[in-house]
């Protein structure tokens, strides 16, 4: 019985291995695919042909007058209210400068580039609208580390206004946000130059936030907040 048994576990082993174990081979048939592993699918890869457009091209050039989103067109187009890249600088540039990597050398940078904090309080506004739109959901719409996210298992999401990243330079805030750490992704792709910046501001602001007192704000403010009292 044993006998019988171990000779069966061998043919089927053999079989096996002949129908999977020489996928990928070169064959001077056309293979019969058991499981093709969706290998075939009806979709057209970059840079194949099509005949079902006269110029036999799968890929379609944009239409006419498309802006990218994040790319300058200053002089062609001009995008108002609530978009504030086409009059700033770079949108997705690449340079090896610190504002494109928040690095100075080898080493982080510190501050906000200048002509971005030129624009004060409107680059904070922007900064709060893209972290609510990228950040907030993981790290919390106060930058405590407490966003949706996490109750749903990203359990190494971290506050960003704790002590470690209060003495972090700029630099080193604008980096991840650009290509990612550990476990949080890249938003380089998505998220323009200057955007990136402006986030970085609004973080700032949320760890001035997070210790602040009723001292530290103008008088003004102080009394708003002891009337509502
Ligand atoms: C999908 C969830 C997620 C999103 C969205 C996200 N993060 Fe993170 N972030 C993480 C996680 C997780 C870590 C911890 C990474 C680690 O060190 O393991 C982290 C770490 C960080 C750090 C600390 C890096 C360090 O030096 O340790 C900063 C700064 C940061 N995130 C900023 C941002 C900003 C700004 C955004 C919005 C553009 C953002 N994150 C969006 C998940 C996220």
């Amino acid at each position: 019985m044993l006998k019988a048994s171990f000779g069966a576990l061998i043919i089927l082993a053999v079989v096996g291995i002949g129908f999977a174990g020489f996928r990928g081979d070169k064959m001077g048939h056309t293979p019969v695919e058991w499981f093709n592993d969706m290998a075939h699918q009806p979709k057209y890869e970059p840079q194949h042909r099509s005949d079902f457009f006269n110029d036999s091209r799968a890929a379609r050039l944009p239409v006419a007058g498309t802006v990218p989103v994040g790319f300058n067109l200053k002089g062609r187009y001009f995008q108002t209210e609530g978009n504030n890249l086409v009059n700033g600088m770079g949108g997705f540039s690449n340079q090896p400068d610190y504002y494109n990597t928040g690095r100075m050398g080898d080493v982080y940078g510190d501050g906000i580039p200048d002509a971005l904090a030129a624009r004060g309080v409107e680059l904070l506004v922007r900064g709060q609208q893209r972290y609510d739109i990228y950040c907030g959901i993981c790290h919390g719409a106060a930058g405590q580390g407490n966003g949706v996210v996490k109750s749903f298992g990203l359990a190494t999401v971290r506050p960003l206004v704790d002590d470690l990243l209060r003495a972090q330079p700029d630099g080193q805030i604008y980096h991840p946000i650009a290509h990612g750490k550990n476990t949080m992704g890249a938003y380089g792709p998505v998220i323009a130059v200057e955007d990136r910046w402006a986030i970085v501001a609004y973080v700032r602001a949320l760890q001035t936030a997070a210790s602040a007192k009723l001292a530290d704000l103008p008088e003004a403010e102080q009394k708003k907040l002891q009337e509502q009292k």
